[in-house]
């Protein structure tokens, strides 16, 4: 892939992200009562499209559509970061031309927004397995992590080939050299230590997990990072899904209490309002 040539604007300078179609702004939320990490299981594209009698592929395409605007609509609201499951370690089970079909959506989406997401001072992470998708989608990922490597305003973590056993699992066969190499004592590991060989180990705890689609479940997505996550399951189905949606669960999770195993009462910070 070509890089853009053209650097950030720089801090304060930087693209506003587009308007919803509709006009719609987002709520005003004070950054402290805002989830710092939001992670969506972007889900119901194949029953999207099978509602259209169309081949799930139309599905994806729609739900890539849905993504570039929940992306904007992070931004509007202010999170800082923002982790989507793309694709997961199981979907490769799915029909070849399904994959190729995801595949290809993905680039696409790199090409066409990447420049104006770094203007926009985001920064793109590839969250997953590394060894198995092909160079192309390899090479477009990790030029977006380059190119995008200082914007501060939002984080978006594209989970691409992304399991959270394989994770930690690959964190594990990490940890398990430095132990025979000496480099780390086992019973002095940490809960933070062990954090530091996932893959993105600057990623904060996740505070709202949204899931489209209306199954209730996980689905191997972040198991570790979601320890205390607050959840939301929404029916809507991804494609019909958009910034004003993730506009809604933001609100709602303001309204949640958080304990992290406490008893709730007269303890600071114990709400999402913190
Ligand atoms: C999510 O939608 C997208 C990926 C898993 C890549 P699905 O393709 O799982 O859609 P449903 O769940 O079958 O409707
Ligand atoms: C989870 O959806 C994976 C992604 C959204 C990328 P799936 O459709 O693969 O999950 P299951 O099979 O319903 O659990
Ligand atoms: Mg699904």
């Amino acid at each position: 892939m070509s890089l853009p040539a053209v650097p950030a604007p720089g801090p304060g300078r930087h693209l506003p992200p587009p308007a919803h179609s509709s006009g719609a702004r987002a709520p005003r939320i004070p950054p402290h009562r805002l989830p710092r990490h939001v992670a969506i299981i972007m889900d119901g594209n194949g029953r999207w499209a099978a509602g259209l009698g169309a081949a799930r592929t139309r599905g994806h395409r729609s739900g890539s559509r849905a993504m570039i605007d929940v992306v904007d609509g992070a931004l509007e609201v202010g999170l800082a970061q923002l982790s989507l499951y793309a694709f997961s370690t199981e979907n490769w089970g799915r029909p070849a031309a399904e994959v190729d079909g995801i595949m290809l959506l993905l680039h696409e989406v790199l090409r066409s927004n990447l420049r104006r997401w770094h203007e926009q001072g985001i920064r793109v992470l590839w969250s997953g397995r590394r060894t198995r998708a092909a160079a192309g989608i390899r090479t477009e990922l990790e030029a977006a992590e380059y190119l995008t490597r200082d914007n501060e305003l939002l984080t978006v973590a594209v989970c691409f080939d992304y399991g959270s056993r394989a994770e930690l699992l690959d964190a594990v066969r990490l940890l398990a050299v430095d132990v025979a190499t000496g480099r780390v004592e086992p019973v002095a590991l940490q809960e933070e230590d062990l954090a530091g060989y996932l893959y993105q180990p600057d990623m904060s705890e996740i505070d709202l997990l949204v899931r489209t689609g209306g199954e209730q479940r996980i689905s191997n997505f972040l198991l570790w990072q979601a320890a205390y996550a607050e959840l939301i399951f929404e029916q809507t189905l991804w494609p019909d899904f958009d910034r004003r949606d993730l506009w809604r669960a933001v609100q709602a999770y303001t309204r949640r209490q958080r304990r992290f195993g406490g008893s709730g009462a007269g303890d600071p910070g114990v709400t999402a309002a913190g």
